[in-house]
């Protein structure tokens, strides 16, 4: 692959992983790239590097450019292997002699992942490294998303290397924010969703300090899909909104269903929260991926869940999204909890539980519908899926 010429002398040498459609649980229907940068000054730095598989695609990119025992530095800007797996095979071929910067937790998980004695330098807030004309600074941005986790600007183009942040797993040749279509800002919301979100308060205080700062950003380049070089405000506006949870007037109800009783419940409270203008979006688990599922609970103002009672449980399926969506600590919710059952039906209290645990508010008592629901059923959905929707006005 012919690598991307980013500014005068900076590149991105990675590589595009075009088949891979399960990160680690996640769903990555457009594959996904993995970034690596080479600054060229006086000393040649490169910041990040590749999954393993692809150590030799991104020797090739770098040799394209210049001979990669030319590279002076390395930098690290997040252990995670999908940016330090290739790691062994550059300290190898450029000299293992060579400095590897990285925050003082990144070298403990170099170590700890590669059981090597690299030339470490542990790197300080604030810290500057001089190329020769320009300068790396390097920022502590802890838990976004790893311990090790750090971001690297380049003071002089006024660049940020974001690692994960502001990324998107996005494959495609189209390497610029001006290039790519409206499937982008979809890919960017679902990877804050899954991988993000569960820091948004960090992220928050992070964009603030930024922006408190005067800080010039003219472009940002994340370790995954493309470049943002046209409008990075763009991005950071929207990490602004995500990262402060705030909600749309709108509404998911996420089930599943054995024989279809749950289902229409579903459907008959999603007709009752549409009645009060209230968008909303039905999701049958098996008809979506989790992560899926997750972004769009990201901006949805209300969240309801409906599982039938299986083995005095709920449904496995239903347990999977929530213990997922747990994690990820979505705020600012509203709750709701409601099933069919056979004869014993526990699912609908433990559903709530759970919701509840999340500190979503709760509505009502959602409605139980022992076996086939029948007209009044119906309307009981309808009624409790109004009240919802009339929750979410009220706002
Ligand atoms: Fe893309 Fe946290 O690795």
């Amino acid at each position: 692959m012919k690598p991307t010429k980013i500014a005068d002398g900076i590149y991105d040498v990675g590589v595009i992983d075009w088949n891979i459609r399960d990160f680690h649980g996640y769903s990555t229907d457009r594959g996904t790239s993995y970034n690596a940068f080479l600054v060229i000054d006086e000393k040649v730095a490169l910041i990040d590097t590749v999954k393993a598989p692809f150590a030799d695609q991104l020797i090739g990119n770098i040799s394209q450019i210049i001979d990669p025992r030319k590279i002076d530095v390395v930098v690290s800007n997040h252990t995670e292997m999908d940016h330090s797996g290739s790691l062994p095979h550059i300290m190898h071929r450029i000299g293992e002699e060579k400095p590897l910067y990285c925050s003082k937790l990144g070298a403990q998980n170099l170590v700890s992942h590669f059981s090597n004695n690299w030339n470490y330098h542990p790197v300080k807030e604030g810290e500057d490294l001089r190329l020769g004309a320009r300068t790396l600074t390097f920022m502590e941005t802890r838990m976004i998303h790893w311990p090790d986790s750090m971001f690297t600007y380049l003071k002089e183009d006024h660049i940020l290397f974001s690692s994960d942040g502001f990324g998107q797993h996005y494959a495609g040749f189209d390497k610029f924010d001006d290039q790519a279509g409206a499937d982008l800002m979809v890919q960017a919301k679902k990877y804050f969703a899954n991988i993000l979100l569960l820091y948004a308060p960090r992220i928050l205080n992070l964009i603030e300090k930024v922006v408190a700062s005067g800080i010039r950003i003219d472009m940002i380049c994340p370790d995954h899909g493309v470049i943002w070089r046209k409008d990075p405000g763009r991005i950071i506006d929207a990490y602004l909104r995500w990262s402060r949870q705030e909600t749309e007037k709108k509404a998911v109800v996420i089930y599943d269903t054995m024989w279809k009783s749950t289902e229409t419940m579903a459907n008959a409270i999603a007709e009752g929260i549409s009645s009060t203008g209230v968008n909303v979006k039905p999701i049958h688990i098996r008809s979506s991926h989790r992560s899926d599922i997750m972004t769009d609970v990201l901006d949805a103002a209300a969240v309801v869940v409906g599982s039938p009672t299986l083995n005095n449980q709920m449904f496995p399926t239903v347990a999977d999204v929530l213990i997922y969506m747990k994690g990820l600590k979505p705020a600012n919710k509203i709750g709701g909890a409601f099933g069919s059952y056979g004869w014993s039906g526990e699912a609908v209290k433990l559903v709530a539980e759970e919701l509840e645990a999340m500190k979503f508010k709760m509505v009502a008592p959602g409605p139980r519908l022992q076996y086939v629901p029948d007209d009044a059923g119906k309307a009981a959905c309808i009624e409790y899926g109004r009240q919802i929707g009339e929750a979410v006005n009220a706002g």
